[in-house]
């Protein structure tokens, strides 16, 4: 070749090839999943085989060893490694890859509405799950739920969270017996966590660092612990939740809320996962977490954890571990997320995860507050009379107009406000740093009011200085006051009082993340709820209750709320069915929860939101959850692992799962034997498939239909009974929704609106229900 042609080859190279992409050399990186191991290799084959992989983009093996970050060799098979996009792109080409993810600092919330006003919030409090599920439970035909599942001793529950403080309480493994034999997994020591912090109870403990670093360089001491240990407090909170023992007279901020802290399933093992980074996660170290939750031999974690987005399965590192969760029958529990009340924000909701919503319980600790003029609001103490202000009238004189009442940073007058207790609206900025600005600015107590929008949206906090929160009525008893005592109101803030059925509940979390599921329409999401307000466990004692900076309390305890507190009390239901009912699959569990569940709340009316709306199955999914219900949910819908490679296929992910066959026609999505329905785009009539497998009492049963259709609908069922003669039997059936006027519903529908019905299978003693939503094409 003669140098007149090279250089016009050269130059067109450079035209189809920004340079940019032939000069980038910078790793990054990057997750290579080739699916399952589909036969028996030895850990270190399957490194070798990684190895090699990466050997034929590397220049050397040394190369190719070096950039290796993580190599998945149990359960899921693939490795994360430093590739240049051109590397990773290669690969992606070999016939074995089934996809590369690119890892970023994904920001994946640990589901809590600690931080930021907009991701809203309720009330109630001092919650004893084990003792709620009990009390339930004694009054059901179920019998004692926790008795009969021992208190969940047999069982190996997991959590992926920020870690553990072992020295709470409810850690403690006094009088525990033996660890399972099943058990598998180790105490990886480190920072402050040495061997003698795992027991009978913590009965191991991992943390996953190497893709943080890999990204933002050694691990700052102060920033977090080189260990399982907790520096954030919702690891310890939620891990607490799931499988905490019982602890009397926990208190929570500062003495103010005394109650019991327990675990759903006081005496299940508990194995620790941590994933280092705050709010911001990586892929390659959630993925390596579960492949090693599953070889350990966990059977139920729970994951209160999130992309901020809804992420598609390819992407989305959660899915997939939970996918192969599913496939040794592991229960994957998720926090739906806290981006309600958006609709469409729901995550963590492929049909392989039990994804759960966030609701408020009817008791609480509540103070009260008393005005001046001996009228009662609804928290905490300050017992002396003392003078009462809107922040509106102390604020400083450059603060906007429409700021002048939210209390936000250096916005109040410390001559106006010294010695008072402050109205502060909500709205703009955190709830916490309300309050942190009333102390700064002199106030010694404050009032945190709700907006017309937050409704009944209360919560019980550990602010920095005596706090209530109030409702939207409250608020505007407590406005209409200030006003008519013309510079003279004054309140104190009586003791607080536990208060039981104070209003209808439970009522959705305004926070609680909703529907329709963006990623996988055909599937209803979220599945369930659970409380998730106001919600008192063990907290880590090197995080102040507030998390903020400006807080120097060490708590043992503290409330929290959010869809992260939801997750682990459906999780630990979850690990009480496992024990009760060893030999039932993941699907069957996740089934008898979901249509067990209630959409009434306390005064037999549909549940609402926190504004007294109506709430939809996009808000709390099947319903409540009712563990009383959930051990004898007389029918389940089943599904196997290979269905959901099935439902893959259907969604056009060949491969997604592992080297897997698709057929030419997979089934179609809608069929996934899935407990609940839910349609997009019905273009006047669809028939799906179900089937359910009798787990009811002797075996002998008959079921009958009956339905509630979305408006406009009708929904029939073939054949609409059902006769079972044996503990097992499977029986298939059809179920076909049509508009009743194809035009005119469709009118009704507008564009893209969903609504809502059920349909039920009962006989005498069981109601098997499953939520209906449509929308119209
Ligand atoms: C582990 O650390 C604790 C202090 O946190 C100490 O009391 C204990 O002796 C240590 N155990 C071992 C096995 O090093
Ligand atoms: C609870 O603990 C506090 C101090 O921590 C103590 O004063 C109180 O008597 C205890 N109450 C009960 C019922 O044990
Ligand atoms: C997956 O994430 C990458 C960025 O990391 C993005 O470019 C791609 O579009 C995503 N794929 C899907 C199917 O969402
Ligand atoms: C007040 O108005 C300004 C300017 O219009 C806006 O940026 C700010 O977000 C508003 N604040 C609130 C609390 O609505
Ligand atoms: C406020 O208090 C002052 C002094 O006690 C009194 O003179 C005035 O009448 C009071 N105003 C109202 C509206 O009660
Ligand atoms: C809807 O159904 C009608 C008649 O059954 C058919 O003509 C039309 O093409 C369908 N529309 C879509 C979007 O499938």
């Amino acid at each position: 070749m003669n140098i007149p042609t090279i250089i016009p080859l050269f130059l067109s190279l450079l035209l189809l090839f920004p340079p940019l992409a032939i000069c980038d050399e910078r790793q990054r990186t990057y997750i290579v999943y080739l699916g399952s191991h589909t036969q028996q290799y030895t850990p270190d084959q399957i490194l070798e085989t990684h190895h090699s992989c990466l050997t034929s983009v590397k220049d050397s093996e040394e190369e190719a060893r070096a950039s290796l970050i993580y190599s998945y060799r149990h359960s899921i098979n693939g490795f994360a490694a430093s590739l240049t996009p051109q590397q990773a792109s290669k690969l992606n080409e070999l016939e074995e890859v089934v996809a590369v993810i690119e890892s970023r600092p994904r920001k994946y919330s640990t589901h809590t509405t600690r931080s930021w006003e907009f991701s809203g919030l309720n009330l109630a409090a001092g919650y004893d799950v084990a003792e709620s599920m009990k009390k339930e439970t004694t009054m059901a035909e179920a019998g004692d739920l926790l008795h009969r599942a021992g208190y969940g001793k047999s069982l190996i529950v997991g959590i992926l969270d920020s870690g553990v403080w072992p020295e709470a309480e409810s850690f403690s493994d006094e009088g525990m017996e033996a660890v399972p034999k099943s058990w598998k997994g180790i105490c990886q020591t480190g920072q402050e966590f040495n061997s003698s912090h795992c027991n009978k109870k913590i009965i191991g403990a991992r943390y996953y660092i190497k893709g943080f670093e890999t990204y933002y360089g050694r691990l700052d001491a102060t920033e977090d612990y080189r260990s399982p240990r907790d520096k954030d407090g919702h690891g310890t909170h939620t891990a607490a939740t799931f499988a905490g023992r019982q602890v009397r007279n926990a208190s929570a901020l500062g003495g103010f809320a005394r109650g019991t802290a327990s675990g759903g399933a006081p005496l299940a093992r508990l194995a620790v996962y941590k994933k280092i980074g705050g709010n911001t996660c990586f892929d390659e170290d959630m993925l390596a977490a579960m492949d090693d939750a599953i070889a350990d031999g966990v059977q139920v974690i729970s994951i209160s954890i999130g992309a901020d987005e809804p992420l598609s399965p390819v992407n989305d590192s959660l899915s997939i571990g939970a996918l192969h969760a599913a496939r040794k029958n592991v229960v994957v529990v998720c926090s739906g997320g806290n981006d309600g009340p958006t609709p469409g924000t729901v995550v963590n909701t492929p049909p392989w995860i039990l994804t759960v919503g966030a609701s408020n319980m009817d008791r609480g600790f509540l103070g009260t507050v008393v005005l001046g003029n001996g009228q009662t609001v609804t928290h905490h103490k300050l017992p002396k009379r003392l003078p009462l202000i809107s922040a509106a009238d102390a604020a400083l004189p450059w603060v906007p107009d429409n700021e002048t009442d939210q209390c936000l940073p250096d916005s109040l007058a410390p001559e106006k406000v010294r010695g008072k207790i402050v109205v502060c609206l909500r709205g703009s900025g955190t709830r916490f740093l309300k309050g942190v600005e009333v102390k700064r600015a002199g106030g010694v107590g404050f009032i945190l009011a709700n907006t017309a929008a937050l409704g009944d949206d209360v919560f019980l906090e550990p602010h920095v200085l005596p706090t209530t929160a109030v409702t939207y009525d409250e608020t505007r008893e407590i406005v209409r006051y200030i006003r008519s005592a013309k510079g003279n109101a004054t309140a104190r803030l009586r003791e607080p009082r536990t208060v039981l059925g104070y209003k209808a509940a439970p009522f959705m979390a305004a926070f609680s993340s909703q529907g329709p599921n963006v990623i996988h329409p055909y599937i209803l999401k979220p599945d369930v709820a659970a409380p998730g307000v106001n919600i008192l466990a063990a907290w880590s004692e090197a995080s102040p209750p507030t998390k903020l900076s400006e807080d120097r309390r060490s708590v043992k305890y503290n409330f929290d709320s959010g869809t992260s507190m939801a997750c682990p009390h459906v999780a630990a239901l979850a690990a009480l069915l496992k024990a009760i009912h060893p030999t039932w699959s993941s699907a069957a569990i996740r089934s008898a929860i979901m249509t067990t569940a209630s959409t009434r709340n306390n005064k037999g009316k549909t549940i609402t939101d926190e504004r007294g709306h109506t709430a939809t199955p996009f808000q709390f999914g099947s319903g409540q959850f009712r563990p009383s219900k959930a051990a004898d949910p007389g029918l389940v819908y089943d599904a196997s692992y290979t269905d959901y490679l099935l439902y893959l296929c259907s969604y056009g992910l060949k491969n997604a799962g592992e080297r897997f066959n698709c057929p030419r026609f997979p089934p179609p999505m809608y069929d996934l034997n899935y407990p609940s329905v839910s349609v997009p785009k019905l273009n006047g009539t669809l028939t799906i498939k179900r089937s359910v497998t009798n787990v009811g009492g002797d075996g002998n049963a008959v079921y009958f239909f009956s339905a509630k259709p979305p408006l406009g609908m009708t929904v029939t069922a073939r054949p609409s009974v059902l006769f079972f003669s044996r503990v097992g039997e499977r029986k298939e059936f059809t179920l076909t929704i049509e508009a009743r006027d194809l035009k005119e519903t469709k009118e009704y529908y507008g564009g893209g609106g969903y609504r809502f019905g059920w349909y039920s299978w009962r006989d005498n003693y069981h109601v098997v229900r499953s939520p209906i939503a449509v929308s119209m094409g």
